[in-house]
C-alpha cells in the first residue's frame, strides 16, 4: 500500500486535468461559485480538530469560513464536524457556555443555516468530570442547534428528497490494541461495541444504494502522512469494506493538517482536513512520497456535490485554495492545480 515517487508522478500524469489545470490556483474558487436557486449542487463545508482550548486558530480558521461563505455568496448545506470537537473541559456539559462562544458564535446560523454533522474524536472520549461523549450527544437532542450527532455512529442520505449522497458517520475511538482502557480521563469504544459498530456498518452497506455517491466520515484517518500514521485497526475493520462497496471519499482530522491521499486501485479517495483550530503537526510523509497532496496548513475544507462530479476544495486560513480535486460517480478523480 506504499506509494513511491513514481506513484505520485504516475497520478499526476495519469488524471485527467480539470479545464482550469494550469491556471493556477487563483482560479479554483471559481469552482465554488454561488448556487443558481434552481440547481441541484450541495456546498458542505467542514472542519476538523477545531474546539481548542487556546481559541486563536479556531477564531482564524472560522472567520475565514464565514468571509468565504458570504464573499461566494454561498447557502451552505451542511457543516461537518470531524471530531475533537471539545479539547480540554466542557464545564457544565451539555449547559457549557463553550457551546454558545465556540460552536454557536463563530459558525453563526446567519452564514451556516444547516445541520452540523459531528462526529467523535478521542479528545471528546474523556471525562471532565463527566463524559464530553454524553454532553455531545445530549446537547444535539436539546432542540433549537444545528448540533447534529443521533448516535455515536449514524448514517443519512442528503437531501431528503432526490438525495444525492449515502453519508456513513462512524466512531473511530477503537479500543486500545493490548485490550488495556486507556489511563486516566481518556476512554474508548469496548471491544464489544466496536463489533457491534462494525456489524452495523456492513448492514448498512449492504442496503441498495440510490444515490450516485457513498461517504464515510470519522475522526481517525486511516491512512495518513502526518504523526499519527496509517491505522491499522480501521486498516483491518473499515478499508476492505470502502473498497468493496465503492465509497467515493473517506473523510476525517487527527492529524493538524491538510491531506489528500490516493492509492492507485483503491476506489476511495482519502481526505484529511485536521486544521480547524488546534496546534498543527509537523508531517512525517512528504506529499512527493505519497500523495498527491499534503501540507502543515490551518484551514477547512469544501465539498461540492453535483450529480455529475464531486468537488473537495482544501482552504487555508486565509480562504485560498491550497488544493482541489473533482470525482465523478465513476471514480474518476481529477487534481485541480
Ligand atoms: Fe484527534
Amino acid at each position: 500500500m506504499k506509494v513511491s515517487v513514481s506513484r505520485r508522478d504516475f497520478l499526476r500524469q495519469s488524471f485527467v486535468f480539470s479545464a482550469v489545470a494550469g491556471l493556477g490556483l487563483g482560479s479554483l474558487p471559481s469552482l465554488a461559485a454561488p448556487r443558481k436557486a434552481d440547481a441541484e449542487g450541495l456546498h458542505w463545508l467542514m472542519i476538523g480538530d477545531w474546539g481548542y482550548e487556546k481559541p486563536e486558530g479556531q477564531e482564524a480558521v472560522a472567520a475565514a469560513m464565514r468571509t468565504y461563505v458570504q464573499s461566494h455568496s454561498l447557502k451552505p448545506d451542511a457543516l461537518l464536524m470531524l471530531g475533537d470537537n471539545w479539547y480540554g473541559e466542557l464545564p457544565g456539559g451539555v449547559n457549557s457556555t463553550r457551546w454558545k462562544t465556540h460552536f454557536e458564535e463563530l459558525y453563526p446560523r446567519e452564514v451556516f443555516d444547516c445541520p452540523a454533522y459531528a462526529v467523535l474524536g478521542n479528545h471528546d472520549y474523556q471525562r471532565m468530570p463527566e463524559s464530553k461523549v454524553d454532553s455531545e450527544l445530549a446537547y444535539a437532542k436539546k432542540g433549537g442547534t444545528r448540533w447534529t450527532m443521533p448516535s455515536r455512529w449514524y448514517s443519512f442520505e442528503f437531501p431528503t428528497t432526490k438525495p444525492l449522497v449515502t453519508v456513513i458517520a462512524l466512531d473511530s475511538n477503537m479500543p486500545h490494541p493490548i485490550g488495556a482502557q486507556a489511563a486516566g480521563v481518556n476512554f474508548t469504544l469496548t471491544q464489544e461495541e466496536r463489533a457491534e459498530q462494525l456489524r452495523w456498518l456492513k448492514a448498512e452497506l449492504e442496503k441498495p444504494r440510490t444515490t450516485p455517491y457513498l461517504v464515510v466520515m470519522a475522526h481517525h484517518p486511516i491512512y495518513s502522512n502526518g504523526p499519527h500514521g496509517d491505522h491499522q485497526m480501521l486498516i483491518a475493520d473499515w478499508e476492505p469494506l470502502l473498497r468493496e462497496h465503492k465509497a467515493h471519499l473517506y473523510l476525517a482530522g487527527h492529524d493538524h493538517d491538510m491531506q489528500h491521499l490516493e492509492f492507485e486501485g483503491h476506489p476511495t479517495s482519502f481526505v484529511l482536513s485536521g486544521g480547524g483550530g488546534a496546534d498543527l503537526y509537523t508531517l512525517k510523509i512528504d506529499e512527493a512520497r505519497r500523495g498527491p497532496y499534503a501540507a502543515k496548513a490551518y484551514g477547512f475544507s469544501h465539498l461540492q456535490i453535483d450529480p455529475d462530479k464531486l468537488t473537495l476544495l482544501h482552504m487555508d486560513q486565509s480562504g485560498k485554495v491550497i488544493h482541489g480535486f473533482t470525482k465523478t460517480p465513476e471514480g474518476a478523480v481529477k487534481i485541480l492545480s
